[in-house]
């Protein structure tokens, strides 16, 4: 155990079913085992005509398991010592069919017997047709699975094997990873991811910005700031040298981060620009579009004719800016603050600002996210949308970490 309640090298028991997505659990394995985990696996029968025991016993470097009634499996160790000897028992891909078999507590098979007889936590990363996933069937044993505890992670929206386009695409393995490494943390205390950053620096824009009228008169936005300044934290905590570059809020800086002070968008573009190189940019920040085109010195008084007319300059892109520069860090991450069409303009953001991934949050009134604790976020990428379900700042930020060491590794 680490000093923030971490597990050391988690014990990951992952259960491979028989989708087409069953080829990816090879590099799942190799992923994991990146990030310090010992990965046991059991493949079901049909898991088995997409891969073989070998290649995954090979990657693992552990013995497979796919027989409920083999008697040297059983002297070995029994299914019921597997099943427990695992800090997290995750299902990639999970099918259909399994799903249906653990909604309704059947244990017809190694596979659906372990997943009955575990008393860990259980993940799954499901995959399946577009149909199959929206079928009332299915979305009942969703509602089960989700009421007896089991955690998602996915399934993604995107080009699917068959052919067809939708919902039911498996997660990417580095969002699955993170979700194991959330939920393997989660089960000691839900405090920093396991992922190590070390050794790489993490650039953060966070808070508004103030853009004067006069001196005395601003315009600004609703931004608390607390997104930004949680993932500056949970980045410090993963081991990272941080740059938080911050407009004006009432949060003091996590410890340990190099934290700049700024109030404008200029402000916040020139110091971004200076503390770059950078292996990863996370811009959080809500910088105000627009800037007053001339500050009036002192303030400007009423007077009885009409109200003053403030006109307005475009402030740079910050965002783009990084991700167009020579010195762009390996991954960018921008956030897209949206109150209509949430996924579309999240994806035209995300090529139109040149960056890896858009985390989309819904900030129109009533949803109180911006200055709330709680945030409910989509992973927007070129190859597919993931959806968190709705968690406070500190976690959204913890996965988001943990998806970026992911991504690096
Ligand atoms: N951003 C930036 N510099 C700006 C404006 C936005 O770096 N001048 C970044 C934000 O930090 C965020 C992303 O761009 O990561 C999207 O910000 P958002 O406010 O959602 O979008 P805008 O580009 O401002 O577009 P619009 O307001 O029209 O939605």
């Amino acid at each position: 155990m680490t000093d923030d309640g971490t597990l050391q090298n988690p014990r990951i028991l992952l259960i491979v079913s028989g989708g087409i997505a069953a080829y990816k659990a090879l590099d799942l394995i190799r992923r994991l085992k990146d990030q310090g985990c010992s990965v046991r696996v059991i493949l079901t029968q049909a898991a088995m005509q997409f891969i073989t025991p070998l290649a995954a016993s090979s990657l693992s470097g552990q013995k497979v398991y796919s027989e409920i009634f083999s008697l040297t499996d059983e002297a070995e160790i029994g299914h019921i010592r597997l099943s427990r000897e695992a800090d997290l028992v995750l299902v990639a891909p999970a099918t259909a069919d399994l799903m249906a078999k653990m909604a309704s507590g059947h244990a017809d098979d190694l596979a659906s017997t372990v997943l009955l007889a575990t008393d860990k936590r259980v993940l799954i990363a499901p995959s399946m047709n577009v149909r199959m996933w929206e079928h009332a069937a299915t979305q009942r044993n969703v509602a089960t699975l989700k009421s007896d505890g089991v955690l998602f992670v996915g399934p993604a929206e995107g080009d699917m094997a068959c052919g067809e386009y939708g919902l039911g695409r498996m997660s990417e393995i580095t969002e699955i990873v993170a979700a194991v490494m959330g939920a393997v943390s989660g089960s000691t205390n839900m405090s920093a991811p396991l992922q190590s950053l070390k050794g790489k620096h993490v650039l953060v824009t966070a808070g508004p910005t103030h853009e004067p009228i006069d001196d005395v008169r601003y315009i600004a936005n609703r931004s608390s700031g607390k997104q930004g300044y949680a993932i500056a934290h949970a980045a410090k905590a993963a081991g990272a040298r941080v740059t938080l570059v911050s407009g004006p809020t009432s949060i003091p800086p996590p410890e340990g981060v190099k934290h700049i002070s700024v109030l404008t968008a200029q402000e916040m573009r020139d110091a971004t620009m200076e503390a770059l190189p950078a292996d990863v940019f996370i811009s959080c920040a809500a910088v105000a579009d627009w800037r007053v085109t001339k500050v009036s010195a002192g303030k400007i008084k009423k007077s009885k004719a009409r109200p003053p007319q403030i006109d307005l300059t475009e402030n740079p892109d910050i965002l783009t800016e990084v991700s167009r520069s020579s010195s762009r860090p390996r991954l960018v991450i921008g956030f897209a603050a949206e109150t209509d069409a949430l996924i579309q303009n999240a994806r035209t953001k995300l090529s139109k600002k040149g960056c890896d991934i858009i985390v989309a949050n819904d900030v129109s009134s009533g949803t109180d996210v911006m200055g709330g604790e709680e945030n409910t976020v989509h992973i927007v990428r070129a190859s597919g949308v993931e959806s968190w379900p709705k968690s406070s700042k500190s976690d959204v930020a913890r996965k988001l970490v943990a998806l970026c060491a992911g991504e690096l590794s």
